[in-house]
């Protein structure tokens, strides 16, 4: 569900600010009744009419990207710094990521314009699990490996149980190569969570999102899902 001025300004009615105002002038109907309200919420099914004339609703898309690093994961920078849609050649539709890897993390992400499915994707009760690669300063020893799988707190927060495998050690230079798998979806929350068990990340790459995976994709490269990679998206969210 999403709020009806967002809807309409995504199907290029006019600015969300001008939409909230045509919603109190009286102007719109959700589903043949007049509308007045602000937080009213609409889902992909709503028939919404300005002036009694239906809005285009853009078809859902819904992509997989190789993040790349150096790239916002936005829609716009207010620094003008590269955004990953700008990646996505040749559709009009106004897609956007479903949560944010930081400018210097590269991997699985996915796009959409479906905000009823990123909404679902995001939902902290709904949370898919997500699989990174980090190479992390230092050896983790057992006792912070076992924080990390049991629980660790970070910002006042504890996370829930995290599946963690070292792969690799190299001791001259005391770097290590872990994978980790984790739920929710908190801001640096891979690289908190290393930090409290003292192993700076030096580099994060997400590997896995739910059962995708980045296949034979490069670094910028993408594709578009399948609807059925999007039907089990759904059901495996819901179901987790
Ligand atoms: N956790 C982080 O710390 N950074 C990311 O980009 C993703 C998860």
């Amino acid at each position: 569900m999403e709020r009806l001025q967002k809807v309409m300004a995504h199907a290029g009615i006019a600015s969300r600010r001008k939409c909230e105002e045509i919603i109190e002038a009286g102007r719109v109907k959700v589903n043949g009744e007049t509308v007045r309200e602000l937080g009213t919420k609409v889902s992909n099914n709503d028939l919404i009419e300005v002036d009694g004339v239906p809005i285009y609703r853009e078809e859902p898309r819904y992509f997989l990207l190789y993040k790349p690093k150096n790239m916002i994961s936005a829609v716009s920078d207010d620094k003008d710094r590269p955004v990953v849609v700008d990646l996505i050649e040749g559709i009009e539709e106004r897609i956007y990521p479903i949560g944010r890897l930081d400018f210097d993390t590269t991997g699985l992400l996915l796009l959409t314009n479906d905000g009823d499915f990123a909404n679902l994707l995001m939902h902290p009760s709904y949370q898919v699990p997500k699989t990174y690669i980090a190479k992390v300063s230092d050896i983790p020893t057992d006792k912070g490996i076992n924080l990390l799988r049991r629980g660790i707190v970070i910002d006042g927060k504890k996370t829930a149980p995290a599946t963690v495998n070292v792969k690799s050690v190299n001791k001259d230079n005391r770097t290590s190569i872990v994978e980790l798998t984790i739920s929710e979806g908190w801001n640096h929350q891979v690289k908190k969570m290393f930090e409290a068990i003292n192993c700076p990340v030096s580099k994060l790459k997400r590997e896995r999102f739910g059962f995708l995976d980045l296949g034979k994709l490069q670094p910028g490269e993408y594709r578009e899902l399948t609807a059925f990679e999007v039907d089990k998206l759904r059901k495996f969210a819901t179901n987790n």
